[in-house]
């Protein structure tokens, strides 16, 4: 059985920039995940959504469970990623200065992203981005 949410993010939205990651968080805390399981999965949560605000024309966050895992996938509109082994590189980010004020684009996103799943993948063009990463289920993911 797989159970599938969506959240929508809207470009440019700091004042709503963090609730889908949210929201995920909350299910999973009531699904009795550890924390330490649940803090690997927000924190791609909340860059992979900070992502879609800052750098893209808006998209969505997916988050499906099944027995066995646990898939992320984020997907957006575009305007996609030019150089992909160079967006993947710690400190390299495109943000703007005013981007920069509000504690963003130290280019540290996806390379934490990639650290904190058990599966990374990401695909891009002009017509978008998608980030697909997933988390194996085990017994001692639950508390
Ligand atoms: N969804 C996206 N659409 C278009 N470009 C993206 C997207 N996600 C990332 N990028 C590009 O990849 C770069 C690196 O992303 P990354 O998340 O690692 O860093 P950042 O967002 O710039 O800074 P930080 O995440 O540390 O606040 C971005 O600066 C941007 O150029
Ligand atoms: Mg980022």
């Amino acid at each position: 059985m797989d159970i599938t949410y969506d959240f929508e993010v809207y470009a440019n939205d700091y004042q709503n920039a963090g609730n889908a990651s949210s929201e995920i968080k909350k299910y999973l805390m009531q699904i009795g995940f550890t924390t330490k399981f649940i803090r690997k999965i927000v924190i791609c949560a909340y860059e992979a959504e900070m992502n879609i605000v800052i750098h893209s024309l808006g998209g969505k966050l997916t988050i499906t469970i099944d027995n066995k895992k646990i898939i992320l996938t984020s997907t957006d509109k575009g305007p996609g990623i030019k150089d992909l082994d160079l967006a993947l590189s710690e400190g390299y980010s495109t943000a703007t200065e005013a981007v920069r004020e509000m504690g963003f684009g130290a280019g540290m996103g996806l390379p934490n992203m990639k650290k904190n799943c058990k599966f990374f993948e990401i695909d891009s063009s002009s017509k978008g981005t998608i980030v697909k990463l997933s988390w194996e289920i085990k017994d001692e993911t639950f508390s």
